[in-house]
């Protein structure tokens, strides 16, 4: 598949067959991911796998940290909230989690995660091309001290996301975009000779 047709035709999808996904082809993924941009080289990116039955061990460790962070809170919702995390989990037969390595000030940070996104996209549109789907969520389970510790998560790394996988069950839908030309300014040097106007009233698209 061509770049620019995985780019147009990936969709998210959230439901997946059982069929397990061979763990060459994840490799391979993640080996895709590492070729993203990143500034100064500081290849940002950690990536924590959950698979199979992993899956089940992962939903124990959310459960308890969601119960021990329920006191005075109703129990019987952090339950049935943990009870939908383990259906997302369990529904998805591989969990790429992204964590992006915090920098030595702000902005680096922000570019290391900048970077790190960068190669999320290229993991999904990797699996797209491999025939797989999948649904970058961002659920806060991945933050909670107990799953990070889980996951061996380098500590003060960022959670980019977490990248559901797995061959599709579910039709793919083509979402909404504006075109970039609603989203584009083109910048004319007559421009500068014109007073400065508020922006809202800037004239956007075109060239
Ligand atoms: C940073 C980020 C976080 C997301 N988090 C979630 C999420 O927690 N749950 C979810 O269902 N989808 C999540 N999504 C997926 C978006 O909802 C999805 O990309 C959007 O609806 C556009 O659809 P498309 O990916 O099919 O083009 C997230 C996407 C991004 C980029």
């Amino acid at each position: 598949m061509l770049v620019e047709e995985a780019i147009r035709t990936r969709a998210s999808i959230k439901v997946f067959s059982e069929e397990p996904v061979a763990q060459s082809l994840v490799v391979g993924l993640l080996d895709a991911a590492v070729w993203a941009p990143n500034h100064h080289l500081t290849e940002p990116w950690h990536f924590s796998v959950v698979s199979g039955t992993e899956r089940e061990s992962l939903a124990r460790i959310v459960r308890s940290e969601m119960l021990m962070a329920a006191s005075g809170l109703d129990v019987a919702i952090m339950q049935a909230k943990a009870l939908k995390e383990r259906q997302k989990l369990l529904s998805a037969p591989v969990i790429v989690a992204i964590y992006s390595d915090a920098g030595n000030d702000e902005r680096t940070t922000r570019e290391n995660f900048a970077a790190s996104a960068a190669a999320a996209q290229n993991i999904l549109l990797m699996a797209h091309s491999n025939g797989l789907a999948g649904i970058w969520r961002t659920s806060a389970i991945y933050e909670l001290p107990g799953v990070r510790a889980a996951l061996r998560v380098r500590p003060g790394s960022v959670f980019v996301g977490a990248l559901c996988l797995g061959y599709p069950m579910q039709r793919s839908v083509r979402r909404r975009r504006t075109p970039a030309v609603e989203k584009t300014y083109w910048f004319k040097s007559e421009d500068l000779e014109q007073p400065l106007v508020d922006l809202v009233d800037m004239p956007v698209g075109g060239k």
